[in-house]
């Protein structure tokens, strides 16, 4: 009896969930593909999250996506050099890319981004001897290799995701102009 009612409560939000799934334009499925388990280099996922996807390493995407054009988003996806990232030295010794997370008290949460996918360490203030601006990191996506068709439907998921847009994003919104 659990069972029969237990795939009768499966069929019926698969029924409800599939038009609404049918709804989503096919760049928004592609883009949400390729955000989540990217064949090339690593998946934003790993690092940005969006709605209940993925995992907040880096900032929030979508307060951006909803305000910036499609040529604005290439151009941080592929940006050269960054702004919260930070070369973080511990009293062991250690070095390493790092983003902070949070500070509470006399302990500091810090994204270590030389694992993949980063790990999130605690370590006591008085640990951490110095946190500077980081230059050599590098955002996974400049080197990933994605070509223009992707970064689109990667551009067309955020967007959509943002205000509902589901206007197509073409090649020519992402190239540099000839
Ligand atoms: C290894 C973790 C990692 C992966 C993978 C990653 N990002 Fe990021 N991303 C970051 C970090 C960290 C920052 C902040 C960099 C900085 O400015 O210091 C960032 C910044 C950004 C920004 C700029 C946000 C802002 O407000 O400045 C965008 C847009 C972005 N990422 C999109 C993507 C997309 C799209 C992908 C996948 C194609 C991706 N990222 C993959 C970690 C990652």
């Amino acid at each position: 009896m659990r069972q029969i009612l237990g795939f009768a409560l499966v069929s019926t939000l698969a029924l409800q969930l599939a038009p609404a799934q049918d709804k989503r334009p096919a760049q928004v499925q592609r883009g949400q593909e390729l955000f989540e388990k990217s064949p090339k280099g690593v998946a934003c996922a790993n690092c940005h999250k969006v709605k209940s996807i993925g995992t907040a390493v880096g900032p929030d995407l979508l307060t951006l996506a909803g305000v910036v054009g499609s040529h604005g988003l290439v151009k941080t996806i592929q940006m050269q050099t960054t702004e919260y990232v930070q070369t973080v030295k511990t009293a062991d010794g250690k070095v390493f890319p790092g983003i902070q997370k949070q500070k509470q008290g006399e302990e500091l949460q810090i994204w270590d981004l030389s694992q993949m996918p980063p790990v999130l360490k605690t370590l006591a203030s008085k640990d951490v001897t110095s946190m500077a601006r980081e230059t050599k990191w590098k955002h996974p996506p400049t080197t990933a290799g994605y070509n223009s068709q992707e970064l689109a439907d990667i551009i067309g998921f955020l967007k959509f995701l943002a205000n509902g847009s589901k206007t197509e994003i073409k090649i020519e919104d992402v190239e540099d102009p000839k």
